[in-house]
């Protein structure tokens, strides 16, 4: 893991690590959770805040174990956890010593909930990333006073950033709803660059605006819910990010079905590093803290792709190399890594019918001489060539040992 500043790029070195942890499991857990009708449940019924308020009576996180969550994470393949501090409803998760009550800690859960994901986190190597709203939702001066508000909002901020120790990035969302606003946000990051040197800082550009490239001070450009571009944004460096839902909510939705499966994630994720993004991924917790059996499963299939098929894609950097289709090239230093899609499959003609191709792979680009190329989840050897001018190579692509393979597939190619 890269440690400091590039020397020949100047690329800041919170950025550089950022851009290895790769895989983020992105958490909407708040007040919400316990109506399960997704985050913008308030402000779709337009609830009056007397009413709303009373679902704190219901937040008791009595399943919200920190520990266990962290080491689920760990298990499947994440390197960052994001947690939604506070959310557009204005509920923190954390202590707000004081700003106000409307707070885990004053609510049945009784806890300083961001206390214990940190200590979780911190104890297992997992980057710790603080979500946070802009946009509020129930503090009246955003509407009524609009510097108060931002003072409330550096206020709070500053707790997160003195309170909780060390904090890999700070990821703020809400900025598009005023789009006309000063959003101070010198002030803002310009505060946390002083008490968190390496916290990576994020403002989302929203689902109309992706990878937008916004504020000098940020360090990164978010995708919501759509596919980064392979080709920087232009301008000074920044990294990427792809956020993405599970099925159609950040929060969790009991009755949105539209859950993804692990060929749909595994393929995001390659198409992320294959862009030199990172992916996001969200899951909204049940009301008492803990993760659908569902989503749980789905992940840990993930994650056993990614440690037996493409551990590379955490190092892995995109190449300048033109492939087939939606395949591209990743260099994690050591080794390259061609991610090869729709695998053709001859092996079983009664169980996966006539597939297409001899399997040829076109991978054109200056590449260094590769000595040997060979599929990472079973180590068998492809055929391959080069030119002389290494400027082309070719390799085999065979079918799968047993029948279908669906999901895109990596081959190590060795420097020679
Ligand atoms: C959007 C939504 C918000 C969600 C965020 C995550 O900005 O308003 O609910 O938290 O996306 O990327």
């Amino acid at each position: 893991m890269k440690t400091s500043d590039s020397p020949e790029t100047g690329i800041p070195a919170r950025v550089l690590r950022y851009e290895t942890m790769a895989y983020g499991l992105f958490l909407h857990w708040g007040l919400y959770s316990v109506q399960a009708e997704g985050e913008w449940y308030r402000h779709h019924h337009r609830i009056p805040q007397e009413a709303y308020a009373k679902l704190m009576d219901r937040f008791t996180a009595e399943a919200f174990d920190a520990v266990a969550l962290a080491d689920f994470a760990v298990s499947a393949g994440f390197r960052y956890i994001c947690l939604t501090t506070r959310h557009h409803d204005g509920f923190s998760l954390y202590d707000t010593r004081g700003l106000n009550d409307y707070d885990a800690p004053h609510s049945p859960a009784g806890r300083d909930l961001v206390a214990e994901f940190v200590e979780a986190c911190g104890a297992r190597g997992l980057g710790i990333f603080f979500y946070h709203t802009t946009l509020d939702w129930w503090d009246p001066r955003f509407d009524a006073d609009w510097d108060a508000y931002q003072q409330y909002l550096r206020d709070s901020v500053r707790i997160l950033c003195t309170e909780y120790g060390k904090v890999d990035g700070l990821w703020f969302d809400g900025n598009w709803a005023r789009r006309d606003r000063d959003w101070q946000e010198d002030a803002l990051y310009g505060m946390i660059r002083e008490l968190q040197p390496d916290a990576v800082l994020i403002n989302n550009s929203s689902i109309g605006n992706l990878g937008a490239v916004g504020h000098p001070m940020l360090d990164a450009v978010t995708f919501e819910q759509g596919l980064p571009a392979r080709k920087a944004p232009g301008g000074r460096y920044v990294a990427k990010e792809m956020c993405e839902t599970f099925n159609s909510h950040w929060g969790v939705a009991a009755k949105d079905y539209s859950l993804k499966g692990p060929p749909q994630l595994i393929e995001t994720l390659a198409s992320c590093r294959g862009a030199g993004a990172n992916l996001l991924l969200n899951v909204g917790p049940l009301a008492d803290g803990s993760l659908s059996a569902y989503e749980r499963a789905a992940l840990q299939v993930v994650g056993e792709w990614i440690q037996r098929c493409a551990p590379c894609l955490y190092e892995g950097r995109p190449v300048d190399a033109v492939c087939r289709g939606r395949d591209f090239v990743l260099d994690d230093g050591e080794h390259l890594y061609a991610f090869v899609h729709n695998v053709p499959i001859r092996k079983n003609m009664h169980l996966s019918g006539a597939e297409r191709g001899d399997g040829l792979q076109t991978v054109e680009g200056t590449l260094p001489e590769i000595r040997r190329v060979s599929w990472v989840d079973n180590d068998e050897t492809l055929d391959h060539w080069q030119d002389p001018a290494k400027a082309m190579l070719v390799f085999r692509a065979t079918p799968n040992p047993y029948g279908s393979q669906r999901v895109v597939r990596v081959a190590r190619m060795e420097r020679g």
